[in-house]
């Protein structure tokens, strides 16, 4: 059987074909579908020793114990579950601009426990990657700089690399094999080269941190194996005209998911933000209608944030529902709750919602600060000064209690408020704020009431 027979793959999902058509029957995508050549794998050597092969528990496992190394930004190392473990395979992913390469940058060139610092650029010129250096006043006389895309030639230089070390490749969708016959970018060249790369983190155990472009819908480009091949995906987000910037882990072979890291991208590089509360509060106007600060969890820690919601008559025959850091099916949903349990009126009016400073909110416990600020819009009142909501709605108009309701307390008495709505059943004498049991999403049209 012939090897090099041309066959067609859908960028977009992966599926392959015998022959060209302009859109993907399964994922919907136009003008996804390119020619691509398989290339001739490559023959595995299949002698293995036997007595070699298999580990025990009872064996001296310590050398296969990874040690983890940490950078000097704590908040990277707190997604990561520590710090840095050897021999892992990292795919960082994030929009055009957002920072990546500066994060990388910066962070490689700190750690002290590392043999060598790589930085192979596949995307801009050496002279590029020293200008930022510069810019981020970067002294590590031990780092490495190239700029290369050919795979062959990066693992080739790479060849007499010691153990315990990290390279960079900024990034996967520019490296391309010559073992491939298909371009940079596409999926059969990204899925290899991943491949290839894993292959030697973990038979030279040094660390790989792979630079990965998203999709205009938020996905790493290329095929989702891709995030099964790595250790750990990050996801670097935010908005990129404000200063802050979140570090999300999306997959951690070695530490928890959901932990976030916050930082914030100055003049000279990023900084973490110690107190992220504060941070995403800074700008709060009180007595603006429509606002509800909202005391959440990101992983382990509280964070407070701000949610916006705008109520307006709609100019439209189906009224919009839009939402920026926030699910939108889930707005629909606190909609349809107020008007069926609260009789409020929303099918001739738009509602919008966002989440002040970038933030992203996944957590069902927002949905009570979300009905307040929706409320709060409708009658063009403030919420009470100095509160903070939580609570996850459901269908039938109960709230629900929310995990770590103590911690969600601590931090927002931490910053100054000194009431919470929610649906709490014992509050705990620690804390020395007032809280308003909310048990159904329609006690909350007294909280508007006794304001105004
Ligand atoms: P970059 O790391 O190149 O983004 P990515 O690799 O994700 O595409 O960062 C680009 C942006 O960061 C750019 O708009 C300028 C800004 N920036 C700063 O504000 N301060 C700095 O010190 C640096 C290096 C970049
Ligand atoms: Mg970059």
């Amino acid at each position: 059987m012939s090897s090099s027979k041309a066959r067609f793959m859908c960028q977009s999902c992966g599926t392959v074909f015998s022959k060209w058509v302009g859109q993907c029957d399964v994922c919907k995508e136009w003008n996804s579908v390119i020619e691509e050549m398989p290339g001739s794998p490559e023959l595995v050597d299949a002698k293995v020793m036997s007595e070699n092969f298999f580990t025990t528990l009872s064996a001296n496992t310590e050398q296969f114990v990874a040690t983890r190394h940490k950078t000097s930004l704590s908040e990277f190392n707190r997604v990561l579950g520590g710090g840095l473990v050897d021999g892992s395979v990292i795919l960082l992913g994030g929009a055009p601009g957002i920072g990546k390469s500066t994060l990388l940058l910066q962070t490689v060139a700190d750690i002290e426990t590392l043999n060598d610092f790589v930085y192979i650029s596949a995307e801009e010129s050496v002279g590029q990657v020293l200008i930022r250096a510069q810019r981020l006043s970067i002294v590590n006389p031990r780092l490495k700089i190239a700029s290369s895309a050919n795979l062959t030639q990066i693992l080739n230089a790479l060849k007499d690399i010691k153990p315990n070390s990290i390279v960079i490749i900024d990034s996967i969708q520019t490296v391309f094999s010559d073992a491939i016959q298909s371009p940079p970018g596409s999926i059969s060249q990204v899925r290899y080269c991943t491949l290839e790369l894993v292959n030697f983190a973990k038979s030279h155990n040094v660390i790989i941190i792979i630079v990965g472009h998203v999709t205009k819908d938020g996905t790493i480009a290329g095929p989702k194996t891709l995030e099964h091949m790595v250790d750990c995906v990050l996801s670097f987000e935010g908005d990129r005209t404000c200063d802050y910037r979140i570090l999300r882990g999306d997959k951690n072979r070695y530490g928890a998911i959901d932990e976030i890291g916050v930082f914030s991208m100055t003049g000279d590089g990023l900084k973490e933000v110690a107190n992220p509360s504060a941070a995403f509060l800074s700008d709060r106007t009180s007595k603006v209608s429509g606002v509800a600060v909202f005391s959440g969890i990101e992983g382990t820690r509280p964070i407070l944030s701000e949610i916006q919601a705008l109520v307006s008559k709609t100019g439209l025959q189906i009224p919009r529902r839009a939402t920026i850091g926030f699910d939108v099916n889930r707005l629909s949903m606190i909609v349809a709750v107020l008007s069926k349990r609260c009789r409020l009126q929303f099918s001739d009016k738009d509602v919008y919602i966002n989440v002040a400073g970038g933030l992203r909110i996944n957590e069902p416990s927002a949905d009570l600060a979300v009905a307040s600020a929706i409320i709060s819009s409708t009658f063009n009142t403030p919420l009470p000064a100095n509160s903070v909501f939580f609570g996850e709605i459901g269908l039938s108009g109960e709230v629900r209690q929310s995990y770590l309701a103590f911690s969600r307390l601590k931090e927002s008495e931490k910053l100054g408020y000194n009431h919470a709505y929610a649906s709490i059943s014992d509050i705990p004498i620690e804390i020395d704020m007032n809280v308003t049991r909310i048990k159904y999403v329609r006690d909350l049209l007294a909280v508007i009431k006794t304001t105004s």
